[in-house]
């Protein structure tokens, strides 16, 4: 990236995307060229195929080994968008086609390719109960069992929020949906690099995406769980690769990148997490002792995430001051309109507060110089933008955060 003025770009998004590990790279390099292992994994029968499918096949042990899964479940996708289009539409649309039930339970604060799916079951006649979190950003386990319905085909969570990393204890709904018929697919997408995850605990659908972990973009899986195996209604319609589930030609490169990455995860996963809890933890205590800063998401949260509003600035002023700095006005995902985060505004943080905020995510290659470096030029940014505001004069004068931002979203669950 560019950097600016004389200063050393640091990069905070790593759950926007990570960059791909260099021995993942280098795996998906040796799957290109002729001198690689180019071929069609489906051209059975001749060597260049059959050294494909080798190839297809440890990598698909590799990213099902990430949740303790049986290979046979993995079904490759583009991405975690895909994975979770396949699985809310799929297993939605099978049952509704076989009268088994219509209703889905998801929440206020998933990401927008569950909350889209979901929209356009409703349009074909699905009905959906979005949970409210509560204002510590947490789905509470209870509300999903009370929300369950004689009819209640699926019921869909993320694992760990993307904006404010907040986790659902997935182990605990799974044993509480046990008795249920309905199905449980958890959107994994921000978990996997840090959190043990066992679908054995009663998941039985799991999305993945490959470049929140090391590997490259482009590529996903869903597990669908294996025995007894669940039956979905594809998107897709084409060849038989993937069970059908998945038509087309596989991406070998793709696929062998996200498994070496997956891999990796395996080897310092443990590592990892508790590196980036210290380092987050430092980042988060820095931030508020510069006073006027407000933690979204207080309950229990994921390593590598931290999501803060600043009172008295303009977002979008404050990430000018900020550049060079890789930081998240938002989420990545909605960064390119103006409107505040949908998943602030389910936690009741007011939308002018909510526009001020910002997702700090660090990663594999973060250090402790880049975290004090950054709240350096955070506590620079922040005074001269607070010196232009009158929100900042009045919150220092004693006026309530309340009465600055206004209560307009105020939909939070206590
Ligand atoms: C929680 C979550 N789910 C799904 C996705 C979509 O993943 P992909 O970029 O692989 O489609 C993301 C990416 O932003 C995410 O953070």
């Amino acid at each position: 990236m560019k950097p600016s003025a004389g200063r050393r770009p640091i990069y905070m998004d790593h759950a926007a995307t990570t960059p791909v590990d260099p021995l993942a790279a280098q795996a998906m390099a040796g799957c290109l060229t002729a001198d690689g292992v180019f071929g069609n994994p489906a051209s059975a029968g001749h060597a260049w195929g059959d050294a494909a499918a080798f190839r297809v096949d440890s990598a698909r042990r590799q990213v099902a080994a990430l949740a303790n899964a049986d290979p046979a479940g993995v079904i490759w996708t583009s991405g975690a968008t895909e994975s979770i289009n396949l699985a809310v539409l799929g297993v939605v649309r099978f049952a509704m086609a076989r009268g088994r039930g219509r209703h889905v339970i998801t929440a206020r604060t998933e990401h927008s390719a569950t909350l889209a799916a979901c929209a356009q079951l409703e349009r074909e006649g699905a009905r959906v109960t979005y949970l409210v979190p509560g204002t510590d950003g947490a789905i509470p386990v209870q509300a999903v069992l009370d929300a369950l319905r004689d009819d209640t085909v699926l019921v869909s969570l993320m694992h760990v929020n993307n904006e404010t990393g907040v986790l659902h204890p997935v182990r605990e709904t799974a044993a509480h949906l046990a008795e249920h018929p309905a199905v449980f697919h958890v959107d994994a997408a921000q978990s996997a690099a840090f959190l043990s995850l066992d679908v054995g605990w009663g998941v039985d659908l799991l999305s993945l995406s490959s470049h929140k972990f090391y590997g490259p973009k482009g590529v996903g899986a869903l597990y669908v769980r294996h025995r007894p195996r669940l039956r979905l209604q594809p998107l897709m319609f084409g060849g038989d690769q993937e069970q059908g589930m998945r038509p087309g030609t596989l991406a070998v490169h793709q696929l062998v990148g996200m498994g070496e990455a997956a891999a990796l995860v395996l080897q310092r996963r443990d590592a990892d997490r508790w590196r980036l809890d210290g380092l987050t933890r430092r980042l988060e205590q820095g931030l508020l002792d510069l006073e006027g800063v407000v933690i979204n998401g207080r309950a229990e949260r994921a390593p590598h995430i931290l999501n803060v509003s600043f009172i008295g600035v303009h977002g979008e002023s404050l990430a000018l001051a900020l550049e060079g700095i890789g930081l998240s006005l938002g989420s990545a995902c909605t960064s390119a309109s103006a409107t505040a985060s949908h998943v602030l505004r389910a936690m009741g943080v007011a939308d002018g507060l909510a526009l001020a905020s910002f997702r700090f995510s660090l990663g594999r290659w973060t250090r402790e110089e880049d975290v004090d470096e950054v709240l350096a030029r955070v506590a620079t940014a922040l005074a001269e933008q607070r010196r232009r505001t009158t929100v900042w004069a009045d919150y220092r004068s004693g006026t309530p955060v309340a009465d600055l931002y206004g209560t307009d979203a105020g939909e939070a669950a206590g």
